[in-house]
């Protein structure tokens, strides 16, 4: 076994693709989630959306539904991203859920049946806050060019309520199994704030974007290294994406990543070690947007059929000479993850140089042609190695194809 806690937090080894949810007012005007940073638009302009938000179509059970379609094992959702918006029933500010026309506690909706479903709950928190006038507002990323007429920027009044806010998030809505800090600019440390939470929810995971280190890292999209590079990580690592290009939040004209680039993006993450979590932004009306359910349904087939080559497989890239396939290891039992686009319809898996009892296409349980022999490019070696042929590269061209060799005795 690899890197593991010891302790309630490694429910987040267990499983390991999540659904990310970004949701708030931001879901009305449909552009971003950081529309006053991004586009400029000031709080009076912002704020009155609290009386649009009447989410009538918002139905828990039908996220669950679409994430457990997809293969997806927890959710993780947006309490408060940086607009200052909260959407559960605070007592810390009246700018929250319970003031719209709306009027529910949607955190608590969304507790209410991720408990019934025995389907863990992470919450995202941001640190920025541009509607809090304690907040201490300068135009850094993320925040508000200045404090408004009226905010009183206070550091440790700020962070008194960020505190109270994180104690009612993990004692008013039952089990929580992560917190997911963001947007932490004030560059500010203080391990009290996670010993809090490790006090009142001790299963809860928490990330690397808080007060301090956390316990998993969070590689962004496709622009970190340590996804691309790296063919096991060193660390608990929690990659996270977007369906959407542009947003997190839901986006009305929204452009999405290929399917097949987001397969190949979650393979590669989970046969690494890595966790990946997957995000959509559902609609102001609270429903999740036509094309990103399509894409998670998609995923789903194809991790439906290559999942035992993930779930409770470890990393195993570092036995196999080959550089853009990774493997993954049960026992005596190998699984190639091939690349996206296959530049052969073989593999030479040296060094190993016995024949699997069997070799099979997960994608489509067909069987695989296995031989030992000696290849004119192994010459300097003068030794035989395993050769998978005919591989369906030019039939199956639109998946991440994932093979499972069953040895008698891995000899590795
Ligand atoms: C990016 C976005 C932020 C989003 C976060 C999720 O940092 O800027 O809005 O919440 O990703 O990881």
């Amino acid at each position: 076994m690899g890197i593991r806690f010891g302790d309630g937090r490694d429910w987040f080894f267990e499983k390991r693709f999540g659904l990310f949810v970004h949701w708030g007012l931001y879901a009305i005007p449909a552009w971003h989630e950081q529309t006053l940073y991004r586009k400029g638009m000031t709080r009076d302009e912002y704020v009155p959306l609290v009386q649009q938000f009447n989410p009538v179509r918002f139905d828990p059970d039908a996220w669950l539904d679409l994430a457990e379609e997809a293969g997806m094992q927890y959710v993780c959702f947006t309490t408060k991203h940086i607009d200052g918006f909260c959407m559960w029933d605070t007592a810390q500010t009246d700018y929250n859920v319970m003031h719209t026309p709306y009027g529910r506690d949607v955190l608590g909706m969304l507790a209410e049946a991720c408990h019934r479903r025995g389907f863990p709950l992470c919450l995202y928190y941001s640190v920025v806050d541009e509607h809090q006038p304690n907040y201490p507002n300068q135009g850094r990323s993320y925040e508000l060019p200045g404090p408004v007429p009226g905010d009183e920027p206070n550091l440790d009044k700020y962070l008194a309520f960020v505190r109270a806010q994180v104690r009612e998030l993990c004692t008013r809505y039952g089990e929580i199994h992560g917190f997911w800090w963001d947007a932490n600019i004030l560059a500010h440390r203080d391990p009290s704030v996670n010993a809090m939470i490790r006090e009142l929810q001790p299963n809860a995971v928490i990330n690397n974007r808080g007060f301090d280190e956390g316990d998993f890292g969070t590689p962004e999209r496709e622009w970190d290294e340590e996804v691309r590079d790296l063919r096991a990580f060193e660390r608990p690592i929690e990659a996270c994406q977007s369906v959407g290009v542009e947003s997190w939040g839901y986006k009305v004209d929204e452009d999405y990543y290929s399917d097949l680039y987001l397969i190949h993006s979650l393979d590669r993450t989970l046969a690494k070690g890595g966790n990946y979590l997957l995000n959509v932004g559902p609609k102001a009306d609270g429903t999740i947007p036509e094309e990103a359910a399509r894409i998670l349904r998609a995923i789903g087939r194809w991790y439906q059929n290559v999942r035992e080559a993930l779930d409770g497989a470890e990393p195993a890239s570092h036995l196999i000479d080959m550089r853009d396939v990774l493997f993954t290891r049960k026992g005596n039992t190998l699984y190639a993850h091939l690349p996206c686009a296959p530049t052969r319809n073989r593999l030479l898996l040296k060094p190993l140089d016995v024949l699997p009892r069997r070799v099979t296409l997960l994608n489509t349980g067909e069987p695989v042609e296995a031989v030992v022999d000696f290849l004119p490019s192994q010459h300097h070696e003068k030794r035989e190695y395993l050769r998978l042929r005919n591989l369906p590269v030019n039939r199956l061209t639109d998946t991440v194809l994932v093979l499972k060799l069953e040895f008698d005795d891995l000899p590795l």
